[in-house]
């Protein structure tokens, strides 16, 4: 028998994440603005959703990034071309200091291309100004990472629900609540609602990192050697529920991975090679 887990709201205000977590929902973390105050939130973006010319959910053309950091500038991705189906997965793979990393944050607004097209869930990217892009990730985007990122001081329930409460502030504070509770049952932690990530193995913790990024039923889940912290066996079965968790939900996704059995459950698999996304011998690039 398991006690009861509450899962009504605690009564506070959302804190300030600060750290990866942040940019991913906040716009500028320093305004506080986290009252659940809809009036200056723009409404979810559906027409979006339609606007995408090619139907596909990653239609990159070209894309190049190149970083200046005071001294000479540093060309990290070079004539990106990438293009992803709606509920498609792609693997990339490739050395440390590859781009690999900064692809997918060019392709969360985290990170603006330098030059090319960019264009995600039918938004052009490049066009967006920063709150847009915040708003853009709120609404189509989830992360994962490979050392999970989670708020330390908050319970998994906590740190699933705070995600959708940020995505969706017009969602009822119960009924997030519950969809957070689901989700984290949905990928086995049903009786770990109320641990903190100290008090979970990395396995449960990445469990939980996976509910907070599919909560919000994201249109696309970028996932950054999400199993490289995680022993073989974990590894494998945390792989099984991204894959999972994404085709129930029909979500397409970009796998960053040294694991070559993980790379080969996604539909494809392409390499990073000093900028350049290359094709992989032996693979059907059609
Ligand atoms: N913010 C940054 N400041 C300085 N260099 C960066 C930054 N982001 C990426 N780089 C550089 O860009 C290259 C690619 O990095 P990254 O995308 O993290 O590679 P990977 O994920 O494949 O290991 C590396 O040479 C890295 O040092
Ligand atoms: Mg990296």
């Amino acid at each position: 028998m398991h006690n009861r887990v509450d899962i009504s709201f605690p009564d506070r205000s959302l804190p300030c994440v600060t750290g990866l977590f942040g940019p991913l929902f906040f716009a500028d973390c320093s305004r506080g603005a986290r009252k659940r105050d809809t009036q200056h939130i723009p409404p979810r973006d559906t027409q979006a959703q339609s606007n995408s010319m090619s139907g596909l959910i990653i239609d990159t053309q070209d894309a190049n990034l190149v970083l200046s950091l005071g001294g000479e500038p540093l060309h990290v991705l070079k004539d990106i071309n990438l293009s992803l189906g709606p509920s498609e997965a792609v693997a990339i793979v490739g050395p440390s200091g590859s781009g690999k990393t900064s692809l997918l944050m060019v392709l969360a607004g985290l990170e603006r291309a330098t030059g090319g097209k960019v264009e995600v869930a039918g938004h052009d990217l490049r066009a967006l100004n920063e709150d847009n892009l915040a708003v853009y990730r709120r609404e189509n985007i989830g992360i994962i990472f490979q050392h999970f990122h989670l708020v330390p001081s908050l319970t998994a329930l906590d740190n699933v629900g705070l995600a959708l409460e940020i995505a969706r502030p017009e969602m009822p504070l119960r009924q997030a609540r519950e969809a957070a509770a689901a989700m984290l049952e949905e990928v086995g932690l049903k009786d770990r609602l109320t641990h903190l990530p100290g008090a979970l193995s990395g396995g449960e913790q990445q469990r939980v990192g996976l509910a907070r990024a599919m909560v919000t039923e994201p249109r696309l889940l970028l996932a950054d050697e999400p199993t490289g912290s995680l022993d073989q066996d974990t590894a494998t079965r945390i792989g099984e529920l991204m894959f999972s968790v994404t085709r129930k939900q029909k979500t397409a996704m970009v796998l960053i991975t040294h694991d070559p059995a993980l790379a080969l459950r996604a539909d494809r698999r392409l390499g990073m090679d000093r900028g350049h996304l290359t094709p992989i011998a032996g693979e059907d690039q059609s």
